[in-house]
């Protein structure tokens, strides 16, 4: 009974990390629901397509003051620890709102230096520190797996909180990847859904952790082709495509762009992510040619999606933001939604949003 409930609990440390994150994936859940949120592995399609309605659900209540209230009621007993010792805009303040939207108490720390890890205080020691003051911990690190560390620490206490990855190094970000997710499925709603799409990947995809994590997620999805157009130094990795090999999912390497875009259905364009150069390489490749411009639209789709988990550069020109095919600040907006399904469903508050849901359109 204690293992399913907490099944991290008593699992040693060198014996998870021997672990691929399919044989993890069940050990960050609780029974049969979400504990842990922490890579894209534990998503399944139930998962994914019970969040997207979800997300639908809260925009839909939220649209109306009492329906405000009802959400802000939803977890007003409640504080959350958002943890965020790498730059963030976007996601923090996401998931900022989201925890608003639905009541939470949210309490900060984004810069390391103005906690005691300056005074020499281990960053497990830290976290075990906030943990003790709320009922959830949002973390963006750049230690890949460190958000799965803490998870697993805190899964050894006395007191367990659950952990939600908000990007993980060079890793993963699954709540990226689920927002993405929210986006296509509504961009093709019209078109049968995700399902028989082509998505074309594009930018700098060895270091992109939105890239790595979306394509996990869309192994869910069936006939999905996926297209990865990088320069060969910044191609995904190898753990990908033998997770895509395994999942049997059709895909494609080039450094061809302008070839990809007459049959992609979703161009999803990504930054250089040159912070995690060692020596300034990514300057000496012509990435130039992994840019969205306007001349390209031509070549799409009428009905193709563009996303961006942004911030961008110049892989997007700025007259595209106009074109019907861009969906990059959708994006944003979606993801508010979908974190604050996501709140709900970790903290078991899912159920009362969809009886409310329920009398709304009864
Ligand atoms: C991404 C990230 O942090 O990985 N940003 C985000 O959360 N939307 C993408 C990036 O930084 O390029």
């Amino acid at each position: 009974m204690l293992y399913r409930d907490n099944p991290l609990k008593g699992v040693p440390w060198d014996d998870f990390q021997k672990l691929t994150g399919s044989q993890k994936a069940p050990l960050f859940g609780r029974g049969r629901r979400l504990y842990h949120a922490l890579i894209a592995q534990q998503f399944d399609r139930p998962m994914l397509e019970r969040l997207c309605e979800l997300a639908t659900k809260i925009r839909q209540i939220a649209k109306t003051r009492g329906g405000l209230l009802f959400l802000q009621d939803l977890l007003r007993e409640k504080r959350a620890m958002l943890y965020f010792a790498q730059p963030s805009t976007r996601t923090f303040l996401s998931f900022y709102n989201a925890g608003q939207l639905v009541g939470l108490h949210l309490a900060e720390v984004r810069d390391t230096a103005t906690s005691s890890e300056i005074k020499g205080e281990s960053p497990e020691d830290s976290v075990r520190t906030f943990s003790s003051y709320v009922d959830m911990i949002i973390m963006r690190h750049p230690v890949g797996g460190f958000a799965e560390r803490i998870a697993w620490l805190l899964s050894n206490t006395d007191r367990p909180v659950p952990v939600i990855n908000a990007g993980s190094g060079k890793d993963q970000h699954p709540t990226q990847a689920l927002l993405d997710i929210y986006t296509l499925q509504r961009s093709f709603e019209q078109r049968g859904g995700i399902d028989g799409k082509r998505v074309v990947f594009v930018g700098d995809l060895a270091r992109g952790r939105t890239v790595r994590s979306l394509a996990w997620l869309l192994t869910q999805y069936r006939d999905v082709q996926q297209v990865f157009v990088a320069p060969p130094e910044l191609q995904i990795g190898q753990d990908i495509l033998a997770a895509l090999d395994h999942a049997g999912v059709h895909y494609e390497l080039t450094s061809d762009f302008a070839q990809t875009l007459p049959a992609a259905d979703a161009v999803y364009m990504t930054r250089i992510q040159d912070e995690w150069d060692q020596a300034g390489e990514s300057g000496r490749i012509d990435t130039s040619r992994f840019q969205l411009r306007a001349e390209h639209l031509a070549l799409m789709k009428p009905d193709a999606a563009i996303l961006h988990p942004l911030p961008r550069r110049a892989e997007i020109a700025a007259e595209i933001d106009a074109d019907p095919r861009a969906m990059y600040w959708r994006q944003v907006r979606n993801g508010m939604w979908i974190r604050a399904a996501l709140l709900l469903v970790i903290a078991e508050r899912d159920g009362e949003a969809d009886r409310y849901h329920d009398d709304l359109i009864s």
